[in-house]
């Protein structure tokens, strides 16, 4: 297995060109299935979890054809990617595949619509909580759907075909909204999402089906009213920038003592962030290509946070901030309320002089003047790149195991941080 060495301790300087979203690819791939005709997605990040998508619809009988960069277009560094179902040749979406990446159950609901029929195997478990996906399954029964678990599959049928209906959602579920969101789009009748997620990479997802002829009203909102057309069509849609990443480059341009300009970058989609960074003493302004992060003042402060559905702070950087706490000035709570198992980092980050006890949800950082490399590995994708932030900053070497978490999220990784000046590199096996 591949690992990573870093050396800390230099300041990030320059330009990162941010990748398309994972989170907004993976359901607009997952989208292709709900139409016959041609859906081309421009900038699609070169990752582990797209290929296991593309690997899964290509089961399911769509066409996938590969097309390079389109260099016409600015701040784009993604492949495009032409995605055609004509024919779904199978609606099972087995174990091996789904069990790789839990955003597999995205194609539910859009094989449920098309083909009125679909066997799903049930994610099970995974590094950061258990991760049901009761809600996914209660909303498409309200629709229609007649849904039997058994021998760890979902088995669900619609022979007459999904219809309209009021779902309210009893949590915000993110790929749950995007799974009803697609099956709504081609669904008899009206469908109204109540608490909808409204992460971007929902949005993204609505403005695409929007452009295939779907028709959606309260876009952006926690209140998605959906009229079920006939059939979509094909279209060209762009991923948006990834929020996340930024975010992750954002932090490791705060640790480094660093400046870096995050191109391609949506600003407003991080606004919970630059408060929070603002907080603790890090600037951020929107410029004409992207967003530049730099430190305010030599020292940071410590600020507490808590992990919130859109537009709160994103679990999915949490374990990143707390590498920043961990040299900030200071004690500060970070409560974790998404997901019930996402400390898996503070173990490593403690290996490497971090100073944190954890009290059920919520972690208690107290700053050090210093971390020390170490080797560390982690078990999911966002921790593995809090431990990278951390090596970034500490003193002496770290060794960073199991990578292959951060291939699953991350494109490019050490080289978009090595043209930076990061010493880090990675160590095939
Ligand atoms: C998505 C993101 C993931 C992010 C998460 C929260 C993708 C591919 N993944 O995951 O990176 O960390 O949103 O922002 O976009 N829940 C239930 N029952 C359900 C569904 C969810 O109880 O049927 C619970 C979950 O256990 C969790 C919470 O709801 O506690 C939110 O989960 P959800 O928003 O569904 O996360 P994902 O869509 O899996």
């Amino acid at each position: 297995m591949d690992k990573m060495r870093i050396c800390g301790g230099v300041p990030l300087k320059g330009k990162i060109l941010i990748s398309g979203a994972k989170n907004a690819a993976l359901p607009l791939m997952a989208a292709s299935l709900l139409s016959d005709e041609t859906l081309t997605l421009i900038n699609v990040p070169r990752l582990a979890d797209i290929a296991t998508m593309a690997n899964l619809l290509g089961q399911h009988g769509v066409e996938l054809g590969l097309n390079g960069n389109d260099n016409s277009l600015p701040r784009i560094s993604g492949q495009t990617l032409d995605l055609k179902a004509s024919r779904i040749s199978s609606t099972l979406a087995p174990y091996d595949l789904v069990r790789k990446m839990r955003a597999s159950i995205l194609v539910l609901g859009p094989l449920l619509a098309r083909c009125r029929e679909a066997k799903v195997s049930l994610p099970g478990g995974c590094a950061i909580g258990t991760r049901p996906v009761d809600l996914h399954i209660a909303a498409l029964e309200s629709m229609g759907a007649e849904i039997v678990i058994a021998d760890g599959y979902i088995n669900a049928r619609a022979p007459k075909g999904l219809h309209g209906a009021e779902i309210v959602f009893p949590m915000v579920t993110v790929t749950g909204t995007e799974n009803i969101l697609m099956a709504a789009a081609i669904a008899k009748g009206e469908t109204v999402i109540i608490n909808a997620a409204r992460e971007p990479e929902i949005t993204d997802l609505a403005n695409c089906l929007a452009a295939m002829g779907a028709k959606i009203e309260g876009i952006g909102t926690d209140c998605l009213r959906v009229c079920g057309v006939e059939r979509l069509r094909s279209a060209k849609h762009i991923v948006v920038a990834d929020r996340i990443e930024a975010g992750t480059f954002a932090i490791a341009a705060a640790i480094t003592s660093g400046k870096l300009e995050l191109i391609g970058t949506r600003h407003e989609h991080l606004l919970s962030l630059w408060n929070i960074l603002e907080s603790i003493g890090i600037k951020s302004e929107p410029t004409k290509d992207g967003v530049m992060v730099c430190r305010r003042t030599d020292d940071l402060q410590s600020v507490d946070i808590t992990t919130e559905p859109y537009p709160g702070f994103p679990t999915d950087l949490q374990a990143q901030i707390m590498a920043l706490m961990c040299v900030s000035s200071g004690a500060a709570t970070i409560s974790e309320t998404i997901f019930e198992n996402r400390f898996m980092h503070v173990p490593e980050l403690l290996r490497m002089g971090a100073d944190i006890t954890v009290h059920n949800s919520t972690a208690v950082v107290r700053g050090v003047s210093k971390l020390k490399g170490a080797p560390v590995m982690a078990t999911d994708l966002r921790a593995s790149v809090s431990l990278a932030l951390a090596g970034l900053v500490a003193e002496g070497e770290t060794i960073l195991n199991r990578i292959y978490h951060l291939d699953r999220g991350y494109e490019r990784l050490e080289e978009k941080l090595r043209a930076c000046g990061a010493k880090i590199e990675r160590i095939r096996a």
